[in-house]
């Protein structure tokens, strides 16, 4: 069999249309200002595109397979735990392959240092507004789980997680920090006095911080993302949401003394050491987190994270000024409202959701890096261009 030949006009005009649809990509929450052409361009002139690493194993335990940039991958951990107020010291974490492996981490992590303070099989608590993923890998994990409502902001209800805990089973919280359609944010105050009340026999809790998570740390309010300050066991951030990567990769972290009650699994030819559930992990995704740390800095993501948070605030206004439905949590880069037509939620990118309590049908915004004043003030005039229409539909065959 011949294979055709490469056709470089295709993949072409497929760049082209990907490039230009990105610019217009408002409603799920990729942030579209990546800056990698001069890493990939060192990767390539340096040889390692051309070179099969891998991470796997421990990236804290020397690896028999050498070609790898654990290296790396230590000193991203290493700039981000006390981020998230863990004591480098004490810190153990990855690069995942996205937020769903961070959970996926979580969770596993969760269980197994439960079951090593009790034998009696944990349970599960997440809101209903939670991303699906917690239910997606509490099916994989055979685990039981209690789906708590969630308020009309998307914040878990705090009676009915009491009422739902029950003191006899450990209690595994998977707390949302930024739900994917609402941007709530599950109150941890709210949550340790209930679990300071009801005293389930175990605990453990873990932070699904997807995309706030990439902007708390460099704002007034990273006290919600400290494991210090707010005693939560791990966290998973996703990487190619707030900070910018081009394929999906993300952050886990916990702490050394979590790493200890896992089941170590004994490999030989891995140095005896696989606490991660995937055995190959990417080895260019650590190194280019490093390469966008040493370019961006504290300063470089405080200032992306005000840009996010003022120009949320901006399009909340304008919506309000024409009189459109919407709704904004407060620390939130996310913006909610009534679901325009058809044409706009395509040209737009926008995801859609509903609740009955905001009227029905809905959809939102995630302001990202390349959603500024100029492409609002576009979105905008498109929202009216359509409620126009609608209008004169509306107004009969005259
Ligand atoms: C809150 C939340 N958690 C987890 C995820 C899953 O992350 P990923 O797509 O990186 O696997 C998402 C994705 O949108 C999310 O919004």
């Amino acid at each position: 069999m011949t294979l055709p030949n490469l056709d470089i006009n295709r993949l072409n005009a497929f760049a082209q249309q990907m490039v230009k649809e990105k610019h217009t990509a408002v409603g799920f929450p990729c942030n579209q200002n990546v800056h990698l052409a001069d890493f990939y361009h060192w990767y390539a002139v340096s040889g390692l595109a051309d070179t099969a690493m891998n991470n796997v194993g421990d990236p804290r335990k020397p690896s028999l397979y050498t070609l790898n940039t654990h290296e790396f991958e230590n000193e991203v951990i290493d700039f981000f735990a006390p981020l998230y107020g863990f004591s480098p010291e004490n810190a153990w974490g990855i690069v995942t392959n996205g937020g769903t492996d961070g959970n996926n981490h979580g969770i596993y992590f969760g269980v197994n240092a439960l079951r090593s303070q009790s034998e009696i099989k944990p349970l599960l608590y997440v809101s209903e507004d939670a991303h699906y993923s917690v239910k997606r890998l509490c099916d994989l994990q055979g685990l039981e789980m209690k789906q708590i409502p969630a308020n009309v902001r998307g914040e878990i209800e705090i009676d009915a997680f009491e009422q739902s805990l029950d003191p006899e089973r450990p209690a595994l919280i998977v707390i949302a920090l930024g739900t994917t359609f609402k941007g709530g944010i599950d109150n941890q105050d709210a949550i340790a006095d209930v679990l300071e009340k009801v005293r389930p026999v175990a605990i453990y809790r873990h932070v699904d911080a997807a995309l706030f998570g990439g902007y708390l740390p460099f704002t007034e309010h990273a006290h919600l993302v400290s494991h210090h300050l707010r005693h939560f066991d791990s966290i998973a951030v996703s990487g190619h949401k707030f900070f910018g990567f081009d394929e999906p990769l993300g952050l886990f972290i916990t702490t050394n003394k979590i790493l200890s009650r896992q089941n170590s699994i004994r490999v030989s030819y891995l140095n005896d050491s696989v606490p991660t559930i995937s055995c190959s992990r990417s080895a260019l995704s650590p190194l280019k987190f490093w390469w966008q740390i040493h370019k961006t800095g504290i300063d470089g993501y405080r200032k992306q994270s005000e840009l996010i948070l003022k120009n949320a605030v901006y399009l909340k206004q304008r919506l309000d000024a024409i009189g459109y439905p919407a709704w904004k949590n407060h620390m939130s880069n996310t913006v909610y409202f009534k679901r325009p037509g058809e044409w706009i939620m395509k040209k737009w990118s926008l995801a859609p959701s509903e609740d009955i309590r905001l009227g029905g049908m809905l959809a939102h915004d995630t302001v990202m890096r390349h959603e500024g004043k100029h492409t609002i003030d576009r979105f905008i005039e498109d929202l009216q261009q359509d409620r126009s229409d609608v209008t004169c539909t509306e107004a009969g065959p005259f």
